[in-house]
């Protein structure tokens, strides 16, 4: 999120709370650095009653983002918090662990003992997405220079529904970002209209294991058969890679699914991202990235640091970042094993199942997306209905549940969704709560209808939704729409991502 720096002369004195004691009388500028000290309690309390006011991450159904961890795994990552993944020299053991991560994580994504994989941590799915495109870029740019051809306009062929971090990688590393049109009834990648995107200059595809608007999954395999098809009628020129964002799914899929196939197991996947911090289970921020062979990741992108004692390769955008994550993620593994996490995913799954079947059986409601892939439920209203689903998430806000409402991207964006993320925490109970809610929220809107129903303008959405505008604003330079070139201009648009992010 960009800051921005206020004008004194507007700025409110922050003011401390009494609590019966002197220490917490005084009043402490908001925007400029305190002159003087406060007691470790007051600033403690002073912040922690200012956080009541976010939501409350259990009733959160809008991110992806684990809410809940083992109490000994929040006590690992106390006991961690002071240490730095970078000081490898320093921490070893950390280090250790991390490997033990990706050697777990390679394996369960389909690397068979042939396949020397390396990958690493990140801080998320986002920075993890941005190494994997640097890889095919670069990988793509040395294949074009050894065989004499111009390197200088590469392109990348997704869906129109990726997720802001793709067309963040295209624009911060200028790959032209080619995109496959949603249409009202297809919210992922088409797999013809994808290759009839694919050239020469192509340097990879991406497919999405777990959409962020839907929950569903791209066709992978598909995906991996036609590019290989494609690579033959161009004998054998065209050796385009395939990268799985499974930001979402890599933690889902091999536990729920263990039969489909979207890993190293298809030939042309030579590199995938996940979340630890999404269904990993572990607190954020903790991202993976691996490729299925050392050779799928340039040399030329490692660096070989020395001058904090040793010598060792890091390739990532960040130096310094926490460690506990790691550690964390690690506790999950051995914790959890495949046993534990099949039976989480088997619960949310049966969960997000049973949402659908509840949510499907009210009038208006209609479901895009019932949590056959991901445990995400999507609904939208039909068209009779006199209020949108922005009013239904407002409403539902007055009992405590963050729901988002968004149109999907692009050229589906006349389809306006409501998405309901089930992880651990929401329980059936709780799930069961949230639909009488919903009912009650429905009646509700029903007998009292808006006098002007929150019906964002697909054209221009933020026009019509003062709340998106300023969710727009706050998120100045993260969306994408098309024809939308400048950060400037991003003021006008609710593109779905600034909803639908996580
Ligand atoms: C498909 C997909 N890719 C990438 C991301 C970005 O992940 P992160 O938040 O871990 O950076 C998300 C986030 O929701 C996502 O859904």
């Amino acid at each position: 999120m960009l800051s921005r720096k206020v004008p004194l002369d507007t700025a409110p004195a922050l003011v401390a709370p009494t609590y019966a004691s002197r220490g917490m009388a005084h009043t402490i500028p908001r925007f400029e650095l305190p002159e003087e000290s406060m007691e470790p309690r007051a600033a403690y309390q002073l912040i922690h009653d200012e956080l009541a006011l976010d939501a409350n991450p259990s009733l959160n159904l809008a991110t992806f983002v684990t809410t809940y961890m083992d109490d000994e795994a929040a006590r690992l990552m106390a006991e961690t918090a002071n240490k730095n993944a970078i000081d490898w020299d320093e921490y070893p053991q950390t280090v250790g662990l991390q490997d033990r991560c990706v050697n777990m994580l390679s394996r369960l994504f389909g690397a068979d003992e042939r396949h020397d994989s390396v990958g690493t941590a990140t801080v998320g799915s986002s920075e993890a997405i941005h190494l994997a495109g640097l890889a095919m870029k670069f990988r793509w740019r040395n294949a074009r220079r050894a065989a004499g051809l111009p390197c200088d306009r590469p392109n990348i062929v997704m869906g129109g529904n990726v997720q802001v971090c793709w067309e963040k990688f295209a624009r911060y590393f200028d790959v032209e970002p080619r995109y496959v049109a949603l249409t009202p009834t297809r919210f992922i990648i088409g797999v013809d209209e994808a290759m009839a995107l694919v050239d020469e200059n192509t340097i990879g595809v991406v497919g999405i294991l777990g959409s962020t608007y839907t929950g569903e999954y791209e066709p992978i395999a598909a995906l991996d058969a036609a590019l290989t098809a494609l690579c033959e009628k161009n004998g054998g020129d065209w050796d385009v890679p395939l990268h799985v964002d499974a930001a979402s799914g890599g933690f889902v899929a091999p536990f729920l699914s263990p039969e489909l196939l979207w890993d190293f197991r298809l030939p042309r996947v030579r590199s995938i991202n996940v979340s630890g911090h999404k269904y990993g289970l572990v607190y954020p921020g903790v991202g993976w990235v691996l490729w299925r062979e050392s050779s799928d990741l340039p040399s030329e992108l490692i660096f070989e640091v020395d001058y904090l004692g040793g010598s060792h390769a890091n390739f990532g955008l960040n130096f310094s970042r926490g460690a506990a994550q790691i550690v964390a993620q690690y506790y999950n593994l051995i914790r959890l094993g495949r046993q534990g996490y099949t039976e989480i995913m088997v619960t949310l799954a049966e969960t997000a199942r049973w949402l659908a079947t509840e949510l499907a059986l009210l009038d208006g409601l209609e479901i895009v997306a019932g949590g056959t892939d991901l445990p995400v439920v999507c609904a939208r209203l039909a068209d009779d209905v006199p209020f949108s689903v922005f009013d239904l998430a407002d409403r539902l806000r007055l009992r405590g549940w963050v729901v988002p409402a968004y149109r999907m991207a692009a050229e589906a964006q006349a389809v306006a969704v409501l998405r309901i993320v089930v992880r651990e925490g929401l329980s059936r109970d709780m799930a069961e709560c949230f639909v009488a809610d919903v009912v009650g929220a429905i009646d509700h809107l029903g007998t009292s209808p808006p006098t002007a129903p929150v019906a964002a303008d697909p054209c221009n959405p933020a026009a019509a939704n003062p709340r998106s505008a300023a969710a727009a604003s706050q998120l100045a330079g993260v969306a994408r729409v098309p024809g939308t070139k400048h950060v400037t201009e991003v003021k006008e648009i609710v593109d779905s991502k600034t909803k639908a992010v996580c």
